[in-house]
């Protein structure tokens, strides 16, 4: 394994809904995902997350288990709903006061807090709200984020020094508002957009809110995926850059360029040159989005490759499998190079504009059972893990400032449409006993982070 250079981070990541539980306790209100989780048919085998890993109650047991493995920083999520249990209004203190708990026992544990203000778990009472088009559809929802952020920032921000607004906003996009394969369930296709404008939105007045708070190191998580062109004919590689203009480039542009990326193949008009083409936009929007950032945060799987469209599709693109590359459980490909295309790509495309990047989710499933002796061998995910901090390292020598690498996850969770069943974890859970086993994977990267230190 390369050197990296001194002072890199090392971390794990997980969010508040796929860990928590205790969807009730100390006045949490209800957020989409448990009106999502409660509908028949949309979750896989019918699980649900009311207990999760039980991290509400069993949080100190996991500060352990990171002391453990001696990360510098652990990216969690905070749960809207606990705070503002209706999304609007004044702070539910004993919400902030478990992630008050928590923050001192990692800081306590010598492991940095990195806070993420949304992974995808809205106040239903938004959702539902009677006076507009509702969740993120809702111009005001950007507002409402803001005010949470500052409330979130006004308690814990003496302490948390690294915040992300917004997790994967594509991804909350496209399976929330466009496919509804996530919460809420809408099936929008392409009038999703207006959610996509409306999260960058709240990025932007949520990191004014963040620094007048004092917050010393804000960013925003996106996923990125190469876009892989089926072959080298035209209409592939036109596919391809539709893909990335609609995954990176709505989702990045704005964020550092101050415009959206040119949307005319969506028959949407060039709306790089003309945001007017996109009616939701209104004036000052675009800076308002384009707050400087101290970070981009980068949450990388797989490449994407991508094929022209059948005739009469949605979307001008196809998304097609690759040959022979070995696959995860989820049947996502693993394609380590596209770590570092996507650390390189982002450097060369953006710049001067380009803030440090930091890895904020890497890693994979596979659901190992233990041996004879309790022990669980995951030595596929040692594999998954080893090659991607290597094609980092590529990265680096190519000249992409990274500063961190997070896991994804520090414990096998719920993986919202899948239920309990894609493992991610480097520590298994046991869903009846909620015991915690390290595994294989847990004490390699136990050792990788001490031979770096
Ligand atoms: C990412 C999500 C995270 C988890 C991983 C597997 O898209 O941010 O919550 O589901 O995928």
């Amino acid at each position: 394994m390369p050197r990296l250079p001194e002072g890199f981070a090392w971390g794990v990541a997980t969010s508040a809904f796929q860990i928590e539980g205790a969807p009730d306790e100390d006045g949490r209100g209800p957020s989409v995902w448990d009106a999502f989780v409660d509908t028949p048919g949309k979750i896989r085998d019918g699980h649900t997350a009311r207990t999760a890993c039980d991290h509400y109650r069993r949080y100190p047991e996991d500060v352990a288990l990171m002391k453990d493995l001696g990360v510098d920083y652990y990216r969690f999520s905070v749960s809207w709903p606990r705070v503002q249990p209706t999304g609007t209004g004044p702070a539910n203190a004993p919400g902030l006061d478990f992630y008050e708990r928590l923050v001192d026992a990692l800081l306590e544990a010598g492991v940095k807090p990195m806070a993420t203000l949304y992974h995808w778990d809205l106040p239903l009472a938004l959702e539902d709200d009677a006076d507009g088009p509702g969740g993120w559809l809702d111009r005001d929802t950007a507002h409402r984020f803001a005010e949470y952020a500052r409330l979130v920032a006004e308690r814990l921000g003496d302490r948390v020094d690294h915040w992300i607004t917004l997790n994967e906003p594509f991804e909350h996009m496209a399976l929330g508002y466009a496919l509804g394969e996530h919460a809420p369930g809408r099936t929008l296709l392409l009038d999703a957009l207006p959610a996509a404008h409306h999260q960058l939105l709240g990025h932007g007045l949520a990191t004014a809110a963040l620094r007048a708070a004092g917050a010393g190191h804000v960013m925003l998580t996106n996923s990125y995926t190469p876009a892989v062109p089926f072959s080298g004919n035209e209409s592939d590689l036109a596919a391809a850059s539709a893909y990335d203009a609609l995954h990176r480039g709505v989702f990045t542009d704005p964020v550092l360029l101050g415009r959206y990326p040119d949307l005319s193949a969506y028959g949407l008009g060039d709306t790089a040159a003309d945001p007017s083409a996109l009616p939701f936009v209104k004036d000052g929007d675009l800076a308002a989005i384009a707050q400087p950032l101290d970070g981009l945060g980068v949450n990388y799987y797989n490449p994407t490759r991508l094929a022209a469209p059948a005739p009469e599709t949605v979307f001008p693109f196809d998304i097609a499998e690759f040959d022979h590359a070995p696959t995860t459980d989820f049947d996502w490909p693993v394609i380590p190079s596209g770590l570092t295309q996507t650390l390189v790509d982002l450097t060369r495309d953006y710049g001067e504009a380009l803030p440090p990047l930091w890895v904020t989710e890497n890693g994979c499933s596979y659901d190992v059972a233990p041996g004879p002796d309790g022990a669980i061998d995951d030595h596929q995910r040692i594999d998954f893990l080893d090659a991607h901090v290597r094609a980092l390292a590529d990265a680096l020598d190519q000249g992409a400032d990274v500063r961190g690498y997070l896991v994804w996850s520090l414990l096998d969770n719920f993986e919202w449409a899948e239920g309990r069943h894609q493992k991610f974890g480097l520590v298994d859970v046991d869903e009846q006993t909620q015991d915690r086993t390290p595994k294989a994977s847990y004490h390699w990267y136990r050792s990788l982070i001490a031979d770096q230190a």
